[in-house]
């Protein structure tokens, strides 16, 4: 199993690029199910979340064309198995994405209940129970979700609570179906945005993406199209969390500042210096951290996924910082790896208390999940002396080319078998 090294202490300094965004890419590329001529998308980053949605599309039938430089071509013509056997799904659980596509194309999907996670129970009953107001027939058997439907059905739904893929599932789903679907209390992430912007230019008619009430008047067959991802916004704010920590200056290019207001507010009020252009942000820190308070929620609060970067940087700051995650119940593993690069960290409930300490030294450390893996390679770049990271295969479902991309910028960082 690969290991990464980190030799801390050194501020980070210089410019990268930032890669197509995981979230938006696994819907997208579920898309392409709803129909029978080909979508063909740019940007798409190489990770291997993406390498395992590509993977299952193939078994399904899709044919895949992946060009250069994030090009990868879609053909589904025809679809000869809608299933998401467990085998993939247990390993990404944003397979259960295929599910409205497949009812809405095929009339039939089969796909695997996910299971257990390691950041949370993360259950997926509201994409059923969107599926069945929409008038499929599900049943759960042997594991597996087994959806019929002649025709899917427009109807009004309201999520019980915010989720991301619950609602892009229904969103997809709805854009085949039989009349006007309104779905409500629906997640307003940017990645849902970049989802509906791609089913538009297949020829859906969608209002309302990015506000909690998206409305989709279905239609009879979606056409072929070109679509280019969004940037990454977790992946840019983990690149800034890793430059305001190690005291660095750098400048990101390919992003999107508009999406990432909550990370930079927060940002600024740890000490750093954040300038913003539309497709790029610069940021540096000099002076000392100052301890912040967070709290995730629904975008476009605070993300969940930028929680476990900002708890490193919080680390060193002056003070007493609060991080409150009130997304997933078990997002806090990455709490005693950083107690042992030398963090003093509370947890009570769901609230991590980090109090501010003058140092961190290097230790060897165990990533959890793919945001803990950023977090520990945060807290590693700000330690004294050598940091060895265990199990980051979590990192590479995530984050494409992080080892180069932090070289880049003058870390010393480097992987090891
Ligand atoms: N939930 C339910 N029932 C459902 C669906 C969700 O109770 O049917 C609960 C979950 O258990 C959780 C909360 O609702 O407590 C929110 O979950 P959500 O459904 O929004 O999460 P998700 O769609 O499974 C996506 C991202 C996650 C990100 C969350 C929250 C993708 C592929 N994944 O997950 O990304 O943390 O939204 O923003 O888009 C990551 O990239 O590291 C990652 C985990």
């Amino acid at each position: 199993m690969d290991k990464l090294l980190i030799e801390g202490g050194r501020p980070l300094a210089g410019e990268l690029r930032v890669s197509g965004a995981k979230n938006a890419a696994l819907p997208i590329l579920c898309a392409a199910l709803l129909s029978p001529e080909p979508l063909t998308l740019t940007n798409v980053p190489r990770l291997n979340d993406v390498r395992t949605m590509q993977t299952l599309l193939a078994q399904m039938g899709v044919r895949l064309d992946a060009g250069t430089r994030g090009t990868v071509a879609l053909d589904a013509r025809s679809i000869d198995w809608p299933l998401a056997p467990y085998e993939l799904v247990k390993t990404m659980r944003a397979s259960i994405l295929a599910l409205g596509p497949l009812l809405a194309r095929c009339g039939e999907a089969r796909v695997s209940l996910p299971g257990g996670c390691a950041i949370g129970l993360r259950p997926v009953d509201q994409h059923v129970k969107g599926l069945q107001a929409m008038g499929a027939e599900i049943d759960l058997e042997h594991g597996y979700i087994n959806a019929r439907a002649t025709r899917l059905k427009g109807t009004r739904f309201g999520f019980d609570l915010v989720t991301v893929t619950g609602t892009e599932n229904l969103l997809m789903a709805a854009t085949l179906a039989d009349g006007t679907t309104v779905l409500e209390n629906a997640a307003r992430e940017p990645e849902v945005v970049d989802l509906a912007r791609c089913l538009t230019a297949m020829g859906a008619r969608i209002d309302g993406a990015g506000t909690d009430r998206i409305t989709i008047d279905g239609v009879a067959a979606l056409h072929g199209a070109t679509h280019a991802i969004m940037p990454d916004r977790i992946e840019t704010g983990t690149f800034l969390a890793a430059v305001a920590a190690t005291g660095g200056d750098a400048l990101l290019t390919g992003t999107q500042a508009g999406t990432l207001d909550a990370v930079l507010d927060k940002l600024r009020e740890a000490g750093a210096t954040v300038d913003e252009a539309p497709a790029s942000i610069r940021i540096r820190r000099r002076g000392a951290l100052a301890a912040i308070h967070i709290r995730t929620a629904p975008y476009p609060a605070f993300p969940t996924d930028m929680q476990a970067q900002m708890m490193a940087l919080a680390t060193r700051a002056h003070g007493t910082t609060v991080i409150t995650e009130t997304i997933f119940e078990n997002r806090m593993m990455h709490v005693q790896e950083l107690v042992r690069l030398g963090a003093v960290i509370d947890v009570e409930g769901n609230a991590a208390i980090v109090k501010g300490v003058a140092k961190l030294t290097g230790a060897t450390v165990m990533a959890t999940d793919l945001r803990a893996s950023a977090c520990l390679v945060i807290a590693g770049l700000m330690a004294e002396g050598e940091t060895t990271i265990d199990r980051i295969y979590h990192l590479d479902r995530g984050y494409e080319e992080i080892e180069e991309k932090l070289s880049a910028l003058g870390a010393r960082i480097r992987r090891i078998q």
